[in-house]
């Protein structure tokens, strides 16, 4: 039995560790299941749903880039009938908190998706991913707008008792402003940071390389900008912070905690290599046991900045 305790808590939320599988990166589970024990992961973040099945954007749909990639797969997923149908019972052999993350057009549509969801007994929590484009403001991201975010906040919160959890856009420029609407809308935690935007060309054709132009950008090469973020929301908005963004060893869970995080969600790693963020739990629990710190939870916001 070991001696430190790896459990966090973000809001209401109680989580076996601190070590989170981001959403887009691991589908609805299945295929990560065959690398990586998913007992063992403090919880699992789905793709995001919306009402209806998406598509998404035709190919080009990822790039490589220096540290990182651009992705614009445009929301692709099953749609929250075929997730409950057909997603839903596989997810049930785990014993895993299934965190439900949702993307919509509408603040209708939001409060539509939660409401048929919240039902799910295995749905423990949910997350909001608002960098969506907002059909009815023409097309600026949620995300971007501090009201917005607000709202959709409020009118989420109004139909689930369920942990809520607003998935921050970095692309703005005071993002605690945002953590803050969320606040005081009654929404639970902020997960930060979604991607970057970026942009790519290729020199010889002149062409973007994504057929969207705009991608989002992930990986090592945002962790410095991800970091930054979350010490932000910390100093000034008293939230719990879920860190997202480049991490890839458990070193960068430890610095993403003391930046302020209470737990941690891993995104492009899962690419690379699939074992990679069960392998971290044990990693964590040895520094800890190392630095003589009996509950992880600790960690969050210990930075020592001189004032
Ligand atoms: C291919 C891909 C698809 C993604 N899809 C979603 C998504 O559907 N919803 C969402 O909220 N975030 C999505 N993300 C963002 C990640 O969850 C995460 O916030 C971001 O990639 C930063 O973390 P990372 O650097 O560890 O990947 C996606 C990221 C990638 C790389």
């Amino acid at each position: 039995m070991s001696k430190v305790d790896l459990s966090v808590n973000i809001g209401p939320l109680k989580l076996r560790n601190p070590v989170m599988l981001a959403s887009g990166t691991v589908g609805y589970g299945t295929e990560i299941s065959e690398f990586t024990d998913l007992n063992t992961i403090g919880a699992i973040v789905t793709k995001s749903l919306s009402l209806k099945p998406r598509k998404g954007n035709p190919p080009q749909r990822i790039v490589e880039t220096p540290s990182g990639m651009l992705n614009a797969i445009g929301l692709a997923n099953v749609g929250v009938e075929a997730f409950i149908k057909e997603k839903i019972p596989f997810l049930k052999n785990y014993d895993v908190p299934l965190i439900c993350n949702i993307a919509a057009s509408t603040i209708e549509e939001y409060v539509e998706c939660t409401k048929i969801l919240t039902g799910e007994e295995t749905i423990k929590a949910f997350e909001i991913n608002v960098s969506c484009p907002n059909v009815k403001e023409g097309g600026l991201q949620f995300g971007n707008d501090v009201k917005a975010v607000g709202k959709v906040t409020e009118m989420v919160r109004a139909v689930t008792d369920k942990p809520l959890i607003i998935k921050l856009s970095p692309n703005v420029s005071y993002i605690w402003e945002f953590a803050d609407a969320v606040k005081k809308e009654g929404g639970d935690a902020v997960s930060a940071i979604n991607t970057v935007v970026g942009s790519a060309f290729d020199i010889y054709t002149k062409k973007p390389k994504l057929f969207n132009v705009n991608g989002g950008l992930s990986g090592p090469a945002i962790k410095p900008v991800a970091i930054a973020k979350v010490l932000e929301i910390s100093r000034k908005v008293d939230i719990p912070v879920i860190g997202i963004g480049g991490i890839m060893n458990w070193k960068d869970v430890i610095e993403f905690m003391i930046a302020g995080a209470s737990a941690v969600q891993i995104g492009t790693l899962n690419f690379i290599d699939p074992t990679a963020a069960g392998k971290m739990v044990g990693e964590l629990e040895q520094y800890c046991e190392q630095m003589n710190i009996k509950r992880i939870s600790e960690l969050t916001a210990s930075y020592d900045i001189e004032e």
